[in-house]
């Protein structure tokens, strides 16, 4: 496995692979590397011969104020990991290496990327989108492999690839969970020990209006009801929103059916703001 940190030799690598006639995947990530992540790798590494992983915590999606020094970093570890799942490439450029200092020409995500965590974090999705458009210029994979934990973030990068036709097909794959369901985070590492335990809410928040519209409840805001009470309940949790929406379009909805329908949650458990989401299915 090689690991390079200058866009222009990840570009000779990936140039070689190609020649090669290599079909080459992409998988993002800010590492600090959980089951999680590996389980892009391994989705990646089935469907494609070449595979390059991005190790980069992108400054510009994090607002002043937000976690970005604080972000758990364990880029040797990381190496290990991706080592050990036979990744072809790591890219670990500096933020000097990835970001002119005078750069100003931003991807705008647009309606998709302002509702939800947009509300909450206006200028986040702005980051993803640019740093994302960024990774694929410079290592121009077939496949790109995303997190449907993440779920909004996977919804805005399939619409921007459409929207401005950019030569990848996006992939996404299933939350990876811990045993009691917990969505695998980076950042369930700050948790308390009695954080941890109350963060599983979200799972079991989420697990109530799956449970209600298997049941044949189709009123999306008895669904969401029932999802906040639920984190209403929990004394160490803070609830931020829990919706129903389109799976596609994430606009609320007022029943489920037969369109894809998503549960999304965002609260904070102390001071950490986790965010879980499951599909909501009518049978
Ligand atoms: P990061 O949070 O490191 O996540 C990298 C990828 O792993 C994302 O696609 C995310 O959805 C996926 N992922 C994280 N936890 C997961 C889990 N429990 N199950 C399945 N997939 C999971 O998301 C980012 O980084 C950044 O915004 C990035 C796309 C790299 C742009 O900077």
């Amino acid at each position: 496995m090689e690991r390079l940190g200058s866009k222009q030799e990840v570009r000779q690598a990936v140039g070689e692979a190609r020649r090669e006639g290599k079909r080459i995947a992409l998988v993002p990530t800010m590492g600090a590397l959980h089951d999680g992540h590996l389980s892009l790798v391994s989705a990646a590494r089935e469907r494609a011969d070449y595979v390059v992983v991005s190790v980069f915590v992108n400054p510009t999606q994090f607002a002043p104020g937000e976690d970005f020094e604080a972000y758990p970093r364990d880029v040797a570890r990381d190496i290990d990991l991706l080592g050990a799942e036979g990744v072809d490439l790591v890219f670990t450029p500096s933020t000097e290496a990835m970001y002119a200092p005078d750069a100003e020409v931003m991807v705008e995500p647009g309606p998709l990327g302002a509702v939800l965590e947009g509300a909450t974090r206006p200028a986040h999705f702005r980051g993803v989108c640019t740093v994302v458009t960024k990774l694929l210029s410079i290592t121009t994979p077939d496949l790109a492999f995303f997190g449907e934990k993440d779920y909004q973030q996977l919804a805005v990068l399939r619409r921007m690839v459409r929207d401005l036709d950019l030569p990848v097909k996006v992939v996404g794959c299933p939350v990876v969970r811990e045993c009691d369901g917990l969505a695998m985070s980076s950042r369930n590492a700050y948790l308390s020990h009695e954080e941890r335990a109350a963060a599983i809410v979200l799972y079991r928040a989420l697990r109530s209006a799956e449970t209600l519209a298997l049941d044949g409840e189709r009123d999306a805001r008895v669904l969401a009801e029932a999802m906040r009470s639920l984190i209403e309940s929990e004394p160490l949790a803070e609830l931020d929103y829990a919706v129903v929406a389109d799976a596609i379009t994430l606009q609320p909805l007022d029943t489920i059916g037969p369109a894809p329908a998503r549960g999304l949650i965002a609260a904070r458990v102390g001071g950490t703001r986790l965010i879980d989401n499951l599909a909501l299915e009518v049978v």
